[in-house]
């Protein structure tokens, strides 16, 4: 049955939760109400577990100081808005190598059909990416994270669900090949905010250019925020509030109060959108104050932060220890256990 929940608040206690992001660009309010503030709510009363997905970022960038950077960035935006060493294990995909092999191990069992019905591999080629292997496994990969840790959840945006049911068909195919092994995960994807849109009503994407960053410097963050797409219409007029941007924008942050106040105001016209905006701006730089101080903060501390990864990496592969071994074993891949 696919996990799809209607309200913030988790259903479960007591599960395995994974999730990683590909650090391919700057996150921002779609990454965020889409998955990344899932990770922070399933982390109480779960055993979570989150990580950067720099082997996936191989299939996108070829810059390796840019990785790097981004990688670390991801890192500080988990920290920076809540992700807790204390209760949850972050590591960087790259320091837990059993990933690797076990995508292997699973890509002996994987039909070529069903990669090649994948949306997202077939996106990336229309958008000109060369067809290279690593682009086409990169579900097979992702396989591999989420079924080294029996993972009952995995909190990620709409855009991911194909490749949660590669995983599972991919398990399925393992499973009846040598022995069952591996647990099927389900989704764990937010209905009601699943698409956020960006600043020209698309969906928000770094691929539209239409991003609004949570953690960009603050003239930028307003220059996003100012640069919402409206109609034409004048101060005075009166607005639609179900097909503007700035609206839905507005409704992430707002409580009903204030969101129906708004939709009243623009309705009976006399408030225009660039004061809306502005409003709009205040209400992201206050919902994410704190989680820029704290970015901030970590940002000039390299140290500290390396040392949660070296741990949790440290955590990370004595947890998957077990798993690996009956994989190897179920198979006849390596001595006896
Ligand atoms: N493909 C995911 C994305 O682009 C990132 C990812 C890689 C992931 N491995 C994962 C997400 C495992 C969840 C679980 O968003």
């Amino acid at each position: 049955m696919a996990a799809t929940v209607q309200s913030g608040k988790p259903r479960v206690r007591g599960a395995r939760v994974l999730s990683g992001i590909q650090p391919s660009g700057v996150q921002h309010l779609g990454n965020y109400f889409g998955a990344l503030r899932q990770f922070i709510a399933l982390q109480e009363g779960n055993h979570a577990s989150y990580f950067m997905a720099d082997l996936h970022s191989l299939t996108s960038i070829r810059d390796a100081k840019e990785r790097r950077a981004l990688t670390r960035g991801v890192a500080l935006d988990f920290l920076a808005l809540g992700v807790d060493p204390a209760r949850s294990i972050l590591y960087r995909q790259s320091d837990l190598p059993e990933v690797t092999e076990l995508a292997w191990i699973l890509t002996t069992v994987t039909p070529m059909g069903l990669l090649q019905r994948c949306v997202s591999y077939k996106e990336k080629l229309e958008a000109g990416h060369s067809p290279d292997h690593g682009l086409f496994a990169y579900p097979v990969l992702q396989a591999a994270d989420i079924l080294i840790w029996r993972a009952d959840w995995v909190p990620v945006g709409q855009d991911q669900k194909q490749h949660l049911e590669v995983t599972r068909d991919i398990a399925v195919k393992f499973n009846l090949t040598y022995r069952e092994v591996f647990k099927l995960p389900e989704p764990y994807i937010l209905e009601e905010v699943a698409v956020v849109p960006g600043s020209d009503g698309r969906k928000m994407s770094k691929s539209y250019g239409n991003t609004i960053e949570m953690f960009a410097a603050e003239k930028t963050l307003r220059k996003q925020v100012m640069g919402i797409v409206t109609d034409s219409k004048g101060v005075d007029e009166s607005k639609d509030p179900d097909t503007s941007t700035i609206f839905a924008l507005y409704s992430l942050f707002a409580n009903s109060e204030e969101r129906a106040a708004l939709a009243q105001s623009f309705r009976q016209g006399g408030t225009g959108y660039g004061d809306v905006k502005k409003v709009l701006f205040e209400k992201v730089l206050a919902y994410f104050a704190e989680a820029r101080e704290k970015r901030r903060a970590l940002e000039a501390d390299a140290d500290t932060v390396e040392d949660v990864l070296r741990d949790g990496a440290k955590r990370a592969r004595a947890a998957v220890a077990e798993l690996m071994n009956d994989v190897r074993e179920a198979a006849g891949v390596g001595p006896r256990s």
